[in-house]
């Protein structure tokens, strides 16, 4: 298995395995196109040219400080359970130290809290959202 930025050429596995794994809103390609932006780092997870997961990577810069915001994690269901949630995170989290954030965030189902607990994240403050559409 190998773990790799993501490219263009991935931008249809990776719209399925999101579409699979969440819903089909994300059935909307193609995916941001800006893969240049420093700010923005997809990795996938590469299993003989099969696309099996995928985490991304938002740093935010703020008023006086920066912070890395993960979203996008999905692993295949038919690899899950595997360690592979768990790398791609990992990668995620050298990466916003790297980047100089002074920490890293993320939103999770109920559900997902002990996946994320086991990697370091503690629960943490409340999120509140409105949707614009
Ligand atoms: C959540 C998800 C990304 C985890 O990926 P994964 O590759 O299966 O996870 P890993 O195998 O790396 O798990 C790492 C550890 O967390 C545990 N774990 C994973 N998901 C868990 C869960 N929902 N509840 C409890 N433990 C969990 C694993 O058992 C493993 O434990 P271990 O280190 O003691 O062996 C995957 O289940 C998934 O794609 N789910 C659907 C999409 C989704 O919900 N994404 C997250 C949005 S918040």
């Amino acid at each position: 298995m190998e773990i790799r930025n993501l490219n263009r050429n991935d931008f249809d596995q990776v719209i399925n395995l999101l579409v699979t794994s969440f819903s089909s809103r994300y059935n909307h390609p193609p995916i941001n196109e800006n893969l240049n932006n420093p700010n923005t780092i997809c990795l996938v997870a590469v299993i003989d040219n099969v696309i099996i997961g995928v985490a991304s990577l938002y740093i935010i810069e703020k008023l006086t400080r920066k912070m890395g915001l993960i979203e996008d994690v999905a692993v295949d269901l038919k690899y899950r359970g595997k360690g592979i949630g768990k790398k791609l995170i990992q990668k995620l989290i050298v990466e916003s130290k790297k980047q100089g954030c002074d920490k890293t965030v993320l939103n999770s189902t109920e559900n997902n809290v002990p996946f994320y607990e086991k990697i370091g994240f503690t629960v943490n403050e409340l999120q509140m959202v409105l949707r614009n559409n």
